[in-house]
């Protein structure tokens, strides 16, 4: 049994972790313990200690050293002398805001629960197990459900929220976050992921400071900024040794993620949708249902909890028709000819792909209404007969007939003025009544909180993908969002806007996904600005990154392979010099740092030389040779890109037997030794035979010693070694 109650005391267990918790004397729930198992009760590392002006709960009488505001709590309320970040903050209907949360009772099942309208991690019953805790405000109907999914092998914890109106007068929630951990000891350094557009998922460490550290998007999406994911690493923490704890959010609106260290140096994580763009009328009699958290740890460094992330994301996030299977390799054409093609064209690089082995032509930005820039057109789901005088029919037919596979783009959320859907219904885009709506590349967010507006997309949609033979849909968002306004609600759900509109869209992709299961969605939003698992749960991939530049994308590759599986990641060659960074690089170290992912191209194969298209013919072959080690193996960090002047990963397969390692040298240098890396989960007792020189080392040797790279001449110069053991 994962779950298990003794004397008040909780106990969760997955394979390599214990989670620990209990409702003291007081109904309480005190948080006792997340980490490697002990065996043991750790309520012995609670203190009470007499702080001053730390209150004390009225129950305590003269006891000073019981304080809310000292104690490690499972979830941290407002108002009621706990003075750190709270989890949850609401006003009841007589206007006061304090909520003193006691336990009520708790429930286990078999099974994992699920989240009304909101994506969470699946199981069958017999993979997982459900805890729920009921805690009760002391003087209100308002309870709260802790809910916890719990995945045994896979060394993940699930969290979730329920919070119920169970009185007369309506309650507002102005925040819920659907994770608080408290951690008394240790010293702790925060990693976490930020960036820009083409520069997504920057990884910085820190050291934590006294006071709030947060990071957090208000932009309506994840955003490129910052990532719903963070993790807590003791300072001696590595890829390979040392305790962490990571957590990632299911969800791809504003979310925030706040860490502080208090007073006592004691650490407290909290993580939820982000309450500087949320807030909730609960009327009497409803729920409100927080999205969820997953959560792991591991006492073996950040490669693990790599791992395990990876794992549950791809086999229980993931869903459909690819989650497991090879994708297609294919051609986008956008930063082949941007709006500036015509059928002939987009048949012209179809063509030269098919003979080089690319599996699927994608139809990217420009196809429909009239989107000739990037000022007009979108809304009008219907084909642009200027450029393509046949329609898709004729298009799609003559790319299946090459033997390839067509995939197209679409930005439904989004509206442009000039366009007839505007037109017709200005009403369906968002704005305040009364002020002037903000545009952001020229265009207007729908209001997705508008069930006619998703209805209209799930119509438009859906009928194109009827109609055609569309084996794949480019699913687009290119702004960020502001003016939230839904001329469908009253004025006090007008807070609400931002959750609906998320909501709205999660109920779209169910409908079209469900519908379409053939069909493989990947998510995009300039790029990789809502890379999450939210989105991941609709999209088995997501385009990582608008910048295609091989030595800015092995920084972003990094990053997004803290949390996010390969498999996850769209990854394409582009060509030189880069369009975001104007560098140049090599074919090969383009294909080896996109083959690290999802792959394909996005260029215009007419200007390749003939030596080139040599190259990229067997670099196809190489990824499909591949692809499953790449996608199912253990992806390994080898380097940290930030510290060393190379990025090195490598692919070990599940037995041990297959190792793929891959990687760019950024800076040649003269008069220097070759470069050398060390290999990690191999097995030590093996013997391994490596492809490109024949030789035969010991595992022991390859993950201490390591290899000599080949001499490297030139920057940015990428290396591919393929081991096997024999
Ligand atoms: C975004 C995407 C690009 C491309 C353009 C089209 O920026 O990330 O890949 O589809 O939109 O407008």
């Amino acid at each position: 049994m994962a779950i298990t109650v003794e004397n008040g005391v909780f106990h969760i267990e997955t394979a390599n972790t214990l989670y620990q918790m209990k409702a003291d004397a007081f109904g309480v729930l005190v948080h006792l313990w997340y980490g490697n198992k002990t065996d043991y009760c750790m309520d012995y590392l609670l203190d009470y200690p007499d702080v001053g002006f730390a209150g004390n709960i009225y129950e305590a009488e003269n006891q000073r050293t019981y304080s809310l505001n000292t104690l490690p709590l499972e979830y941290a309320t407002h108002g009621v002398g706990d003075f750190r970040v709270p989890a949850i903050s609401v006003t009841h209907g007589d206007g006061s805001t304090g909520l003193d949360l006691r336990f009520l009772e708790y429930r286990i099942e078999k099974g994992k629960y699920g989240i009304p309208g909101l994506p969470a991690v699946y199981a069958g019953n017999s993979e997982a197990e459900t805890l729920e805790i009921v805690l009760k405000d002391k003087y209100s109907e308002v309870e709260v459900s802790l809910k916890y999914g719990v995945f045994w092998e896979e060394d993940v914890i699930t969290r979730s929220v329920v919070v119920r109106n169970n009185g007369n007068a309506p309650v507002i929630i102005k925040r819920v976050h659907s994770l608080c951990m408290d951690i008394p000891y240790g010293d702790w350094e925060w990693v976490h992921f930020h960036g820009r557009h083409t520069m997504e998922r920057q990884v910085e460490r820190v050291p934590l400071i006294y006071g709030i550290q947060e990071s957090s998007s208000t932009r309506g999406t994840s955003s490129h900024q910052q990532n719903p994911t963070v993790l807590l690493c003791e300072k001696d923490c590595t890829e390979t040794a040392g305790f962490c704890i990571g957590a990632a959010f299911m969800y791809s609106g504003g979310f925030q993620t706040q860490v502080e260290k208090d007073q006592l140096g004691q650490v407290r994580l909290v993580m939820g949708i982000n309450p500087d763009t949320f807030s909730w009328h609960l009327d009497a009699g409803e729920s409100f249902h927080a999205p969820e958290v997953i959560l792991s740890c591991s006492g073996n460094g950040m490669g693990e909890l790599s791992h395990r992330f990876h794992n549950i994301i791809r086999n229980n996030v993931c869903r459909g028709k690819y989650k497991l299977a090879d994708r297609p390799v294919l051609i986008n054409n956008w930063e082949a000819t941007y709006f500036a093609f015509d059928e002939e064209k987009i048949v012209k690089i179809a063509q030269q792909a098919s003979e080089l082995g690319i599996d699927m032509m994608v139809l990217d930005d420009g196809w429909f209404g009239k989107r000739d820039s990037d000022t007009s057109g979108l809304g009008d789901w219907f084909v642009n007969e200027a450029k393509l005088q046949g329609g898709l029919d004729r298009l799609i037919g003559q790319i299946n007939r090459m033997g390839m596979k067509f995939g197209i783009w679409f930005e439904p959320e989004m509206v442009s003025e000039d366009s007839e859907l505007y037109r017709t219904h200005p009403e369906w885009a968002m704005r305040i009544p009364g002020r002037d709506p903000m545009r952001s590349r020229y265009q207007l967010v729908l209001d997705m909180a508008n069930p006619e507006v998703a209805e209209y997309l799930y119509q438009t949609v859906s009928k194109i993908l009827r109609d055609y033979n569309i084996e794949y849909v480019k699913w687009d968002m290119n702004r960020s969002i502001c003016d939230w306004y839904s001329v469908t609600l009253p004025k006090e759900r007008q807070t609400e806007v931002p959750h609906r509109y998320i909501l709205g869209l999660y109920h779209l992709l169910e409908r079209l996904t469900d519908e379409f299961p053939e069909v493989l969605f990947e998510g995009c939003s300039g790029g990789g600005g809502r890379f999450d698992a939210g989105m991941l749960y609709y999209c088995p991939q997501i385009w990582c990154s608008d910048g295609t530049d091989a030595h800015e994308r092995t920084f972003i590759q990094y990053g997004t392979s803290f949390f996010y599986p390969i498999s996850t990641v769209g990854s394409h060659v582009s060509a030189v010099p880069n369009h975001q960074t104007g560098r140049s690089t090599s074919i090969r170290t383009r294909g080896t740092v996109a083959m690290a992912g999802s792959f394909g191209y996005e260029l215009d194969l007419d200007k390749l030389t003939a030596e080139e298209k040599e190259e990229v013919a067997g670099q196809v072959c190489m990824y499909k040779k591949h692809q499953e080690l790449i996608y199912n193996g253990l992806y390994y960090r080898l380097s940290n890109p930030y510290m060393e002047n190379l990025s090195a990963w490598a692919f070990v397969s599940g037995e041990q037997s297959k190792v793929l390692v891959q990687g760019v040298v950024f800076r040649a240098a003269s008069n220097v030794l070759r470069t050398r890396i060390r290999l990690t989960g191999l097995d030590e007792e093996a013997k391994y035979r490596m492809l490109q020189d024949g030789r035969i080392y010991t595992g022991k040797a390859l993950m201490s010693g390591g290899i000599l790279l080949p001499q490297i001449a030139g920057d940015d110069v990428s290396f591919t070694l393929f081991l096997e053991r024999i």
